[in-house]
Order: C-alpha cells, then structure tokens, then sequence
C-alpha cells in the first residue's frame, strides 16, 4: 500500500475499498418489522451499536440527534467522570438501557459494538480514534480530527490497516444550508471563487460545573495544547466549508492570533485570531475569530469572477457584476436572494450526518467527510498556530 502521506484526497477514494464492511443483504431489513418503522425510513440490513465516548457537553446533541436514527443504538456510554454517563442515558429515547464503562479498554473489549462516537477535548482524539479501529470498530470522530497533521496521518494509517469506517464530525458537509450554498456556487453564474471573507464572533467559551473534570482539571477549552484555541475550536466549521466550496488544495498559512482580551478568564488558549490561507488554484481565505462578542455575527463572503454571494440569517444573497472599463454583460442576471430554510434545508447536518454514518456501516456509502477531508482542514488550523507562533508563513507540505 503507498504511503498513506501523499495520497491525494482522491487517490484515497480510489484506491480503498470499504469492502470489508458491506454486510449480506437479504430482503425487508429484520429489525425494521420488529420496530415497526416504515421500512423506507429504516434505511439499513441491520441496527448498529455504538458506544459514546466522552459524555460532555456535545454528546447532548450527538444522543439528541441519535433519538432520530432508528438504525444505530447507544449500547454503551464512557467517561472519565462517572456521574456523567447517568446524565446523558437520561437523554437516550430509544433501545435498551445503555451500559456504564468508565475505561476506554473495557469499552473496545465489547464485541456487540459496531462503532464507536468519539466527543472527547481535542487533544484525545488520536489516541482514543486509533484504538477504537485497530479494536475492529467504526468510528465517528467529533471535530477537529486532531491537533497536528501527524497526527491525521497517524489516524488514516490506523483506517488504512483496520479497514474500518473513520467520519469526521464537521456537519456542515450534511447540512441543507450549505449544500445549497455549494450548488448556488457550482451552478450559477458566478465565476470561479476568487476570495472569501469569513467570520466566526460569539461570546466566551461557557463555565463548566464544579463537577465536571476531575478535581484539579482545568476546562480544556483554556489551555491552547489541549484545545487549539479559537480557530480550531469555532474555525473548523467554516474553514472546511470554506476547502469544499474552493476545492483545491490549502498551499500557505499566514495568521496573527493570541490573548488580548484581559476581562475574560484567564487562559493561554487564543481569544481570537485571523488567518489567510492561498490555496492551489489561486483563491485566497480570509478568517476572523474572537469569543468576546456581544452582537450579531458578520455575514460569510465569497467573491467570484462575476458575483458575490452573501450567506448568513438564513438567507444566501447573489449579487452578480463585471468589472469596471469593461461593457455590462447583455445576460447579466438579476441580483437574486435564495432562502436557506423550507424545502429541508433546516437540519444543521446532525441528524444526516449520523444517517449517512449508518449506510457506511452497513457498506452503502463511503465515509462523509473522511479522513482526508478532516486533514485538510488540520493542515489551515495547525498552520495558523504554527505561523502566528513563529510569526512566519507556513507552508502547508511543512506540516507533513
Ligand atoms: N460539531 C460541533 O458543532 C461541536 C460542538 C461542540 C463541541 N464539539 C467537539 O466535541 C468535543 C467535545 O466537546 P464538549 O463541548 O462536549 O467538551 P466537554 O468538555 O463538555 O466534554 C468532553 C467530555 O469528555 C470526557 N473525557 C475526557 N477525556 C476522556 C477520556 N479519555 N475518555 C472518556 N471521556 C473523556 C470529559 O470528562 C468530558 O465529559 C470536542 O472535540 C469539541 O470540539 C463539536
């Protein structure tokens, strides 16, 4: 097998095969008839297993959302902090009651799970994702994939090996919204994407409960090693949006970021941060970020050779032009506002997210975003800690 480092996104699509989990199929799914869900909603050979790794704050919506997929069940939930894995089972709708296991070991060593969701800070997803496959289970990872590119490359060489399912948690990839913002782009007159201007302003990272971490465990989401600060833990959403809408590859990372905001917490996570990023075919991101918002959120941007388009509020405005000392186009068309909610383009791509994660299980459907996927969106984050901290441009094949 070629080193898994230089494959492209795409070499890798073609070269796995997910082979090893498709399942015998066999007429009207089983366990659709037991459950009495109308078999065309029931949309796989067989119900799976998962267990819930990190019962925190996201696993509330990721068991939420589960309430929805009738073809996965939560068999097991683990924590580090006991208390936790009661709580959430009180959130589960559906199935039998979940078994407690308070040790990642004893969790993998239970044969009746077919996967495994990892909701875990973000310095712990390597380690735990790569146990979880080479313990023969699929596995759903929450993002970021991880925290450096090495350790992606780690990750995708454990999928490589165990040949088993590794989805990463960027939703947005399911979502209504920004499929619609991908088919305006693809479809209509706007040109090749150019440059995007993109924004990420909230309040600051919530107060966790006294009994939340184990005595003497600082919140995570403070300390830059463990979380990646600002840009991994809000910026990942958009600027994955952001490599499917210019799809081409990340090329340069240029970024300032840090403390500066001394009325918050004290912390050495960064409170905010920008980033520019050059990618392959020319087209430049630009990325904002802070947790000391009190007002509305900016609009994300993208400029393309003949129009503008604008998505924020539900709403996606196209706005369509020509450069001046040029003649108006006689087709120009219309400015036009296309509306992001109605015709299931609600749905923030949980719920989908988990469905699609189901038919991969059951060998219909290849992972959504991959591994691969996930890395190229490490590759920005990793590169703007890298260049803010050495107060250089990075370049991408730096990062391995
Ligand atoms: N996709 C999204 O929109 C989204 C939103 C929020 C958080 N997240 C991601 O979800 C992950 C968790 O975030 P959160 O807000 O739930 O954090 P959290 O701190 O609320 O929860 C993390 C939980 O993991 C537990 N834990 C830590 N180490 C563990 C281990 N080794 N084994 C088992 N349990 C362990 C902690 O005790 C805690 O309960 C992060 O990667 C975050 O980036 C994604």
């Amino acid at each position: 097998m070629k080193n898994t480092k230089n494959f492209s996104r795409r070499e890798f699509i073609g070269a796995s095969s997910l082979a090893g989990i498709g399942f015998a199929l066999s007429g009207t799914p089983l366990m659709a008839q037991s459950l009495a869900i109308p078999t065309e909603t029931f949309t796989t050979s067989k119900k799976f297993k998962i267990g819930i790794i990190g019962c925190g704050n996201r696993s509330k919506t990721i068991i939420g959302a589960l309430n929805n997929v009738p073809e996965i069940e939560i068999a097991a939930l683990c924590d580090i902090v006991p208390h936790k894995m009661k709580q959430r089972s009180e959130l589960i709708k559906t199935g039998d009651k979940p078994k407690f296991v308070n040790n990642l070991d004893d969790l993998l060593n239970m044969d009746e799970l077919d996967a495994v969701a990892v909701i875990t800070p973000n310095d712990t997803h390597k380690e735990i994702v790569i146990a979880a496959l080479e313990a023969g289970k699929h596995v759903f990872c929450e993002k970021p994939m991880a925290i450096t590119v090495a350790d992606c490359n780690e990750m995708i060489g454990a999928v490589d090996r165990s040949r088993k399912a590794l989805q990463i948690g960027t939703q947005r990839r399911h979502s209504g919204e920004y499929k619609a913002l991908i088919e305006a782009i693809r479809t209509k007159p706007v040109g090749k994407i150019l440059q995007s201007g993109l924004f990420d302003y909230r309040g600051d990272w919530r107060v966790p409960e006294a009994d939340e971490y184990p005595t003497g465990t600082p919140y995570w989401r403070l300390d830059q090693k463990r979380s990646g600060g600002v840009v991994y833990e809000m910026g990942a959403h958009i600027i994955d949006v952001n490599n499917w809408v210019f799809d081409s590859e990340p090329v340069s990372v240029c970024s300032l970021q840090g403390v500066n905001n001394f009325s918050l917490r004290k912390r050495d996570s960064s409170d905010h941060g920008g980033v520019l990023v050059q990618y392959a075919n020319g087209a430049m991101m630009n990325y904002g970020g802070n947790v000391y918002n009190y007002g509305s959120n900016a609009l994300d941007t993208f400029f393309g050779v003949n129009g503008t388009l604008q998505m924020g509020g539900g709403k996606l405005s196209i706005k369509y032009g020509f450069p001046n000392g040029f003649p108006k186009p006689k087709d120009l068309p219309q400015a036009e506002q296309i509306s992001l909610t109605g015709n299931n383009r609600e749905g923030d791509g949980v719920v989908e997210q988990l469905r699609h994660f189901a038919k991969v299980m059951d060998g219909k459907e290849k992972p959504y975003p991959d591994g691969y996927i996930g890395r190229q969106c490490v590759q920005i984050l990793e590169g703007s800690v890298r260049s803010a901290q050495e107060r250089r441009i990075i370049d991408i094949k730096e990062l391995g």
